[in-house]
C-alpha cells in the first residue's frame, strides 16, 4: 500500500475556472493484483477541452463529476507489474490523469517506445494527442497545397505550433496569431512568414489583410470568435476551414454571437468542417513516422511549459486561458 495525491473537481466553474474549483486529496493506492500494473506518473497533461468536461452537459465525452478525481492524459513508469507485457521501468501512457500514481488493468495502458532524441513527455504534446490533432486536422481537412496560404490561430500553442510548422513543410505561406511578442518571435524563428500578436496589433482583420492581401486558402481554428470572423472575411473561394477549437468562448457564461459574416460561406463556397482528433486515430503510425522524420531533419521543433507538482495542476490548467504556455502545457509529477 502506498499513497498518491490527486486533484478533484469540487465545484463547476462559472466563467473562467479558479483554484476554488479544485482540491488536492491523498488516497491509498493498493498493491496491484493479477493482470494489474502499478504506475507512477511522471507527467500529466492539462488541455483546453477539459474545460468543457467541467460543465454538466452532454458532449462527445461525459462531464467530470463533482468530488471525483479529474481524468486526462498522463505518462508514467511501471513500478510493479503483474501483467504480461509490462515490466518495471516501462514507459506507459494512460488516461487516469490528475494523480501521482494508480493501479490499473494492463488493458488500460499503452506501452510507449522511448525515443533517443525526444523526451518522454513529447508523447503528451508534439508526438501525442495535440500533435496528431494538428497533423490530421491540417492535412486531412485543410488539404494544404504548395504555394497556398494557411492561417492558424493559437499558433504558438501545442496544436497550433505543429500546424504552423507542417504548413511550412508543405510549402505554404503561413500567417499565425499568438498572444505575446515572445511567442511571435518563436513562430518567426520556426519559419512562419507572418506572426501577429493579436493582443497588440490593433485591428486583427487589418493586420491579417496587410500580411496576406490576397487572402487565405486554409484556416486552422483554435480560437473561434473574432479570429473566425476574420478568417471568413479573408477566405478565398473554396477555402477550407479545420474547426479544431474555439478557446475564446470556452469560459463564456452566455452563448457568444456567431460571426457576423457567415453569409460569405455561400458566396465563397467555403468548406467549414469540425473534427475531434479520435476520428483520425488510424493515422497515428504515419503521423509518428512523419513527425520523427521532421524532428530528425530539424524541420519541426516544439516548446513546453512545465509546472511542478500535482498540486500545481489547477494553476497550469487555468493558465491555458490567459496564454500562460508556449507550446504544450504540462505538469511534472
Ligand atoms: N478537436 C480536437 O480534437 C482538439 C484536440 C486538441 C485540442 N483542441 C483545441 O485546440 C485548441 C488548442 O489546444 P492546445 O491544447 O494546443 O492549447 P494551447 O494552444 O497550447 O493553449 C491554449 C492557448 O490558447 C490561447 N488562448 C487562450 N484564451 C484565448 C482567447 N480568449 N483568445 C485567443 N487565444 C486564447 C493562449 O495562447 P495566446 O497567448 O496565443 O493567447 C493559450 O496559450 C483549443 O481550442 C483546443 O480545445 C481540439
Amino acid at each position: 500500500m502506498s499513497q498518491s495525491r490527486e486533484i478533484r473537481l469540487v465545484s463547476r466553474p462559472a466563467g473562467t475556472p479558479t483554484a476554488a474549483n479544485f482540491e488536492t486529496a491523498t488516497v491509498e493506492v493498493k498493491a496491484p493484483g493479477a493482470g494489474e500494473v502499478l504506475v507512477r506518473n511522471t507527467f500529466m497533461s492539462v488541455d483546453p477541452y477539459m474545460r468543457g468536461r467541467m460543465t454538466d452537459r452532454a458532449s462527445y465525452v461525459p462531464p467530470f463529476q463533482i468530488g471525483e478525481v479529474l481524468q486526462g492524459g498522463a505518462i508514467g513508469e511501471v513500478v510493479e507489474s503483474h501483467a504480461e507485457g509490462f515490466a518495471k521501468g516501462d514507459l506507459v501512457s494512460s488516461f487516469f490523469g490528475w494523480r501521482e500514481s494508480f493501479v490499473a488493468p494492463a488493458a488500460a495502458l499503452e506501452k510507449l517506445p522511448r525515443q533517443a532524441n525526444v523526451p518522454d513527455q513529447a508523447f503528451l504534446g508534439v508526438l501525442g494527442m495535440p500533435g496528431l490533432t494538428g497533423y490530421a486536422g491540417l492535412l486531412e481537412i485543410g488539404q494544404p497545397k504548395e504555394g497556398e496560404t494557411v492561417f492558424v490561430s493559437g499558433g504558438a500553442g501545442a496544436v497550433g505550433s505543429v500546424v504552423a510548422q507542417i504548413a511550412k513543410i508543405k510549402g505554404c505561406t503561413v500567417v499565425a496569431t499568438a498572444g505575446s511578442d515572445a511567442k511571435c518571435d518563436w513562430l518567426r524563428a520556426r519559419g512562419v512568414d507572418h506572426a501577429i500578436n493579436y493582443r497588440t496589433c490593433g485591428n486583427l482583420l487589418d493586420a491579417v489583410r496587410t500580411a496576406v492581401p490576397k487572402g487565405i486558402d486554409v484556416y486552422f481554428d483554435n480560437v473561434g470568435g473574432e479570429h473566425l470572423e476574420v478568417a471568413i472575411e479573408m477566405a478565398r473561394p473554396f477555402a477550407r476551414f479545420a474547426e479544431c477549437g474555439m478557446i475564446s468562448n470556452y469560459n463564456d457564461v452566455e452563448a457568444a454571437p456567431g460571426p457576423r459574416n457567415v453569409i460569405q460561406i455561400v458566396g465563397k463556397s467555403l468548406r467549414i468542417r469540425g473534427f475531434i482528433v479520435s476520428e483520425f486515430a488510424a493515422m497515428r503510425p504515419q503521423f509518428l513516422k512523419d513527425m520523427m522524420g521532421w524532428i530528425a531533419d530539424g524541420k519541426l521543433a516544439w516548446e513546453e511549459t512545465i509546472f511542478d507538482g500535482v498540486d500545481k495542476a489547477p494553476d497550469a490548467f487555468i493558465g491555458l486561458f490567459s496564454g500562460g504556455n508556449t507550446g504544450k502545457m504540462l505538469v511534472r509529477l
